[in-house]
């Protein structure tokens, strides 16, 4: 990182440490918790390094630092209180991108853009709900002009993180980021190798773009810098998942965010294009070695949403609002519950909510199949052919987490 004493990784000087101890005192309301999730929790974080990085001590990019607003939120309004509403949310701040990668979740969408007045409303209601990590993604968010406006609307409370391939980013914009409250950034790098990087987002100068936008970042300093990079069957089948890893440590990230490809659109819901267990068990694997030593962070999505830790939390925990408005349990799932211009996110979810009760295993890589029986061309598909889909899905036992924190029933 920049050479800054508050961007390092681990390694926390007694200062630090002391800082943290705060955070962690002030938060003792956790011990309320039952004691195997306490347990629980405690062994799922030891798994971790923390990053301090400007005022936030960072365990991943996917929970909120552990000295903000929005975890206390998250003990006392989910982990105490179980709400029903959602934790987690991603939210598409435009439709517009340059790039057009192989396997692009948005791809066969299309309608009106939700304006900005539309997306914040929509971020208020989120954080009413129970909303305390955003994720904005695209599209390219990079592209809406009123990015920093919609950072500083939702960041109270609330741990921002931006999805970017880095296009168009000026060291100005990301300050402003900075300063409205951006919590996180991943740029997304699939590849060492800049051509190959290039050819699966179908754009020569994506490498060189994403190098960039991180060099920036790390300028800036005060934002948690990782990567997104979608692991590929043919790098996974390669065994040079660990080669891409040494390569992203070099770049001074703190975290390296990893998943495979989802099965979100038609080209991907071949049985072959899936990732086995013993694919997801390995990158597990990998992640946990890489986390013993000092350095960059690997956060693996398989791991976090295994049946071990969290399971699948799309449409119980989890809620993804289009750049149209159509609202999803996930960003993976191209399954359409209502559309926030129509109806409040609050209905939309509430109704989702009960069809979704959480299971151990990925909702989507489990039922892909299922969708290609509704499918008629476009994406995401509708709520009736949802309601269809929905009618013909089984759902099997839930996470530890889950059914330790929430119990076995809905
Ligand atoms: C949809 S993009 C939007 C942000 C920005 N355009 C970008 O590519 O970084 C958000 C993230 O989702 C990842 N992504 C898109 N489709 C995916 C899929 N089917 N499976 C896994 N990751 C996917 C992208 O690589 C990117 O890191
Ligand atoms: S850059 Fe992002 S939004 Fe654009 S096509 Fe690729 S994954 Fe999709």
């Amino acid at each position: 990182m920049n050479n800054s004493k508050s961007e390092k990784i681990v390694m926390l000087n007694i200062k630090e440490k002391y800082e943290l101890s705060k955070a962690i005192v002030k938060n003792l309301r956790i011990l309320k918790a039952p004691l195997p999730v306490i347990l629980f929790l405690f062994n799922y974080l030891q798994k971790f390094k923390i990053s301090h990085v400007g005022e936030n001590y960072i365990i991943h990019s996917h929970l909120p630092p552990v000295n903000s607003g929005a975890y206390a939120r998250f003990i006392n309004e989910h982990l105490l209180s179980k709400s029903f509403g959602p934790s987690h949310a991603q939210i598409g701040i435009t439709d517009k991108c340059g790039q057009n990668c192989d396997y692009c979740y948005n791809k066969k969408r299309s309608g009106i853009p939700m304006d900005t007045e539309v997306i914040l409303k929509t971020v208020h209601e989120l954080k009413e709900l129970g909303v305390f990590w955003l994720g904005l993604t695209g599209g390219e968010p990079l592209l809406n002009q009123d990015i920093v406006r919609i950072i500083e609307n939702a960041s109270a409370d609330c741990a921002v993180k931006l999805f970017t391939t880095g296009c168009s980013l000026t060291r100005e914009l990301a300050e402003d980021m900075k300063n409205a409250g951006l919590c996180s950034v991943s740029v997304s790098l699939d590849h060492w190798i800049p051509e190959e990087h290039d050819a699966v987002r179908n754009y020569p100068g994506a490498y060189s773009q994403a190098l960039k936008a991180i060099e920036i970042f790390k300028s800036v300093g005060g934002i948690h810098i990782g990567v997104s990079a979608v692991i590929s069957k043919s790098m996974l089948n390669s065994g040079e998942v660990e080669k891409f890893i040494s390569f992203l440590e070099g770049l001074g990230l703190h975290e390296a965010w990893l998943s495979e490809t989802k099965p979100s659109i038609e080209p991907f819901w071949e049985s072959s294009e899936q990732v086995t267990e013993a694919e997801k068990n390995m990158l597990s694997a990998l992640q946990d070695r890489n986390n013993r030593k000092p350095g960059m962070t690997v956060n693996y999505l398989g791991h976090f949403e295994s049946a071990q830790n969290f399971g699948c939390n799309a449409g119980h925990k989890m809620v993804s609002i289009d750049p149209f408005g159509e609202v999803s349990p996930c960003v993976f799932i191209p399954m359409s519950f209502g559309n926030v211009k129509d109806k409040s996110i609050k209905d939309i979810w509430s109704d989702m909510r009960k069809r979704f009760p959480s299971e151990k295993t990925c909702f989507i890589n489990k039922n892909y199949g299922l969708l290609k029986k509704y499918y008629q061309g476009k994406l995401p598909i509708g709520p009736g052919d949802s309601a269809g889909i929905m009618s013909e899905v089984t759902f099997g036992p839930r996470s530890r987490f889950i059914e330790m924190n929430y119990g076995r029933n809905l």
